[in-house]
């Protein structure tokens, strides 16, 4: 640690723990305490917000976390911003929508072989869901690392596209690019019909823009699914790739 500049940091709480590096805080300050280090940045996740009845919310907006591991997340964003303010450094907590990207994401989850999971499966009623690709990510971080502006960010794309829209989409773009080989996607229908507005968000990005000065590589789901792909070169099914993860 002595001899870096930048520090990222991409572990998740641990239930009953909590971060798991902030647990040993004094330790971790004197190990971070050096003329070295400038930068450090905490990955987060919109899910800090909780239930916002899927209002439009931005980072002024009050967290209000459900989940046991969401309120942890939270401690945990606190934790890392005051370490930043007592080691002099310039301290940013990246609060980010659902990952996808190359192996896990609608393309991918629809060329697996399996069929969808009950939680995959409880996830299509949902008409908002804040997503980011993996590339856009990388793409904040590096405007943050040559322009750092301390605070908490929201790094989403601009479309946060029912996940229903999105397998739709994917399903076009696979059957362009291989007719006939996708799995028909089921939707639960009882599960839309349950489906509310309660534990739903739009996740506003306007501060990233502004402060950290990013410009989208992909701005919605559709340039982002296009990519992965174009970048596909055999159909997964017919060889042996890699396990992919969940989607958003
Ligand atoms: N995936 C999403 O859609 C999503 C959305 C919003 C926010 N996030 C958050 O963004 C961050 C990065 O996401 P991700 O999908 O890349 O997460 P991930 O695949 O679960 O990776 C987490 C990383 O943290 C390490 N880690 C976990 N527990 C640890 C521990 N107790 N001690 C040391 N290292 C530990 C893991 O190491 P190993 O590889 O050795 O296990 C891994 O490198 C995570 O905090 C995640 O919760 C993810």
């Amino acid at each position: 640690m002595n001899q870096h500049t930048h520090l990222l940091v991409s572990i998740p709480p641990c239930k009953d723990i909590g971060d798991p590096l902030l647990q040993h805080g004094e330790l971790l300050k004197s190990k971070l305490n050096s003329d070295c280090l400038q930068w450090l940045c905490y990955l987060s996740t919109t899910s800090v917000y909780g239930d916002c009845g899927g209002a439009w919310v931005d980072e002024t907006y009050q967290p209000k976390p459900s989940s046991e591991l969401a309120k942890l997340r939270l401690a945990a964003e606190e934790g890392w911003l005051n370490l930043g303010v007592d080691l002099g450094l310039a301290a940013h907590v990246f609060r980010l929508g659902g990952i996808y990207g190359p192996g896990r994401s609608a393309i991918d989850t629809i060329m697996k072989p399996e069929p969808l999971s009950n939680v995959q499966r409880a996830r299509s009623s949902k008409k908002f869901t804040s997503r980011v690709h993996v590339a856009d990510i990388c793409n904040a971080l590096n405007s943050c690392i040559h322009r750092p502006h301390p605070g908490i960010y929201n790094i989403v794309d601009d479309d946060p596209a029912p996940r229903i829209q999105v397998f739709s989409y994917a399903h076009e773009l696979i059957n362009e690019k291989w007719p006939s080989r996708t799995k028909k996607m089921v939707i639960d229908e009882s599960c839309i019909e349950k489906g509310n507005l309660r534990g739903e968000k739009r996740v506003v990005n306007a501060r990233m823009k502004k402060e950290l000065g990013v410009r989208l590589i992909h701005p919605s789901y559709k340039t982002g699914l296009q990519s992965i792909c174009d970048h596909i070169h055999d159909h997964p099914s017919l060889s042996s790739g890699e396990e992919s993860l969940s989607d958003p």
